[in-house]
């Protein structure tokens, strides 16, 4: 059984990728748990920079499973696995749709090995990345309050709403100044969605703006293993028993393709 969570944020920078390899830290705590890192910004990977490890240079997307599963590297101080292709493998950005879609369904085979999938996703709202969106059983959009941020976190729903794929949806307030800052922007969020897209978003968490987190990032090192204790971390820890929580058997993930297989 697995439960894959999806990454995505419409705009860029909102911290997705430091979120969604210290959410996989902090689900990996669990002792026994297996948890997989999925860098799916194919191009412009960096979760292997943040996190200080390496990743091949290029993903064998047509190769048999098996040469795929031969690509996850364990990150060092964390139980997580890392699965992702180094930045500048431009033949992954630039994916057919069909072969986005066997890469899909691999990335889903290999998952099932595992507790817990977290996947981060590229900026942008394009189809390839909401074919992504909808493998999640949590499918998470990493805002901050920054109203750009939020209008492109409404555009992605809405596209994904279009496709028949707002279901699931969380948001987690990143960045945020303070916790009435965050709960306020989730609020907005939430509102601006239920009324005019008429789906349910209900907020996941706040994290706050912590300097730590970019000084994490300039060391390369996993963020619980080099604050352990701090603020930032103990949300981290309560966003993931939150979800632990919230698992129940999973479903299949939805591989239907969005578009005819060229
Ligand atoms: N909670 C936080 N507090 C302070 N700074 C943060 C926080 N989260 C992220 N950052 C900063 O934001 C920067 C961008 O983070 P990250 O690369 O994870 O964003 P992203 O959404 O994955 O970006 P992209 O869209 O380019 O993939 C980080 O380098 C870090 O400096
Ligand atoms: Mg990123």
């Amino acid at each position: 059984m697995t439960a894959i969570v999806t990454v995505a944020s419409g705009k860029g920078g909102t911290g997705k990728t430091w979120f969604a390899a210290s959410l996989a830290q902090a689900l990996a705590l669990a002792p026994g748990r297996r948890v997989l890192l999925v860098d799916a910004d194919w191009g412009l990977a960096n979760a292997d920079v943040q996190l200080g490890t390496s990743a091949p240079a290029e993903l064998p997307v047509a190769a048999p499973l098996e040469a795929l599963v031969g690509c996850i590297r364990r990150v060092p101080g964390t139980g997580v696995d890392l699965l992702a292709a180094g930045s500048g493998s431009g033949r992954l950005a630039d994916l057919a749709p069909r072969d986005r879609l066997a890469l899909a369904r691999k990335v889903a085979a290999i998952a099932r090995a595992y507790d817990w999938t977290v996947i981060d996703l590229a900026a942008g709202a394009d189809r390839s990345l909401r074919d992504w969106w909808r493998l999640g059983r949590h499918r998470m959009l990493v805002v901050t309050p920054d109203p750009g941020a939020l209008t492109d976190a409404y555009a992605f729903l809405k596209l994904a709403r279009a496709d028949g794929d707002a279901g699931r949806a969380e948001v987690v307030v990143n960045r945020a100044p303070s916790r009435a800052v965050g709960d306020a922007t989730a609020a907005k969020l939430e509102r601006a969605v239920g009324h005019f897209l008429k789906v349910p978003l209900p907020a996941r968490g706040v994290v706050l703006d912590d300097p730590r987190v970019t000084a994490a990032i300039r060391a390369q090192t996993p963020f619980l293993a080099r604050y352990p204790g701090t603020a930032t971390t103990l949300t981290l820890e309560h966003l993931a028993r939150g979800l632990a929580r919230a698992q129940k058997p999973s479903a299949q993930p939805s591989l239907r393709p969005s578009e005819p297989a060229t």
